[in-house]
């Protein structure tokens, strides 16, 4: 997914889900606040710019099917896209036979992907804060959605994510590779954003994963290719049973 766009509520009705809270609004709110609102700004263009997996690289679509494979080997479908913006990427997942809901922190971001999938349901959520109880989820799809959470608060990400997923579930996260943080002023095609963006490590992210419980399946960082101007890093990862 190109970085490089930078400068640049009902449930499903095909798919019974076990059951699910919602967090309270303004807690999510004021957790993300200056991220959620950058992305309420950018959602429309963001929405125009990137309306479909088409800057998705072959070697990512192979990591989403990987991804749904371990999941559907569970013996349950039951996903959150967890910083699932504009809902961009809920038909993949359905196409791999998931049964998906999604959550964001920006209620701008959300409201795009309930206009574009009215039959999804969609949440204010976060990393931090997913809206589902204990165990109650087969997978959480993560895809670029940790790109704002500052390394050190990984521990809490992971731990949250061994909070929601049954024994066995299994997560991917998707993120651009490196060391440092950036503040972005300009994207999507608008300016006076204040928004940080992180990169990460694999090995950092599957060692926070590991140390609240969870199986390194597989930890990968690649060359920017196409648009990108940064290397990409996935992690899927297995509670343990
Ligand atoms: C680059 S967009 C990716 C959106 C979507 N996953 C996609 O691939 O198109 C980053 C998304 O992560 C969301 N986000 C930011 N901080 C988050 C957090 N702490 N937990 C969950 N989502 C977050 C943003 O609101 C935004 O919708």
């Amino acid at each position: 997914m190109p970085s490089e766009v930078w400068g640049a509520q009902s449930c499903h009705p095909r798919y019974p889900l076990r059951v699910w809270c919602a967090p309270a609004v303004d807690r999510v709110k004021r957790m993300d606040d200056s991220v959620s609102d950058a992305y309420d700004t950018v959602a429309e263009s963001y929405a125009a710019l990137l309306p479909d997996t088409s800057a998705e690289s072959a070697a990512d679509l192979a990591a989403i099917a990987e991804f749904a494979e371990l999941v559907r080997s569970t013996g349950g479908t039951t996903v959150m896209d967890v910083g699932c913006g504009t809902g961009r990427m809920i038909p993949t997942l359905l196409d791999h036979g998931l049964a998906v809901r999604g959550c964001d922190p920006s209620p701008g971001m959300l409201a795009v992907a309930r206009r574009t999938h009215p039959d999804i349901r969609f949440d204010l959520g976060s990393l931090t804060e997913i809206p589902a109880t204990d165990d109650a989820l087969d997978g959480v799809f993560a895809w670029y959605s940790v790109i704002h959470t500052d390394p050190d608060s990984l521990g809490e990400v992971a731990a949250e994510l061994g909070r929601v997923l049954v024994p066995g579930g299994v997560v991917v996260l998707a993120f651009q590779v490196g060391n440092e943080s950036r503040l972005i002023e300009n994207a999507y095609g608008h300016s006076g954003l204040a928004l940080t963006a992180w990169t990460h490590r694999a090995d950092r992210i599957a060692r926070a994963l590991e140390a609240a419980g969870f199986e390194t399946l597989r930890s990968t960082e690649r060359a920017p290719e196409g648009r990108e101007r940064l290397p990409q890093g996935i992690v899927i990862a297995r509670r343990a049973a």
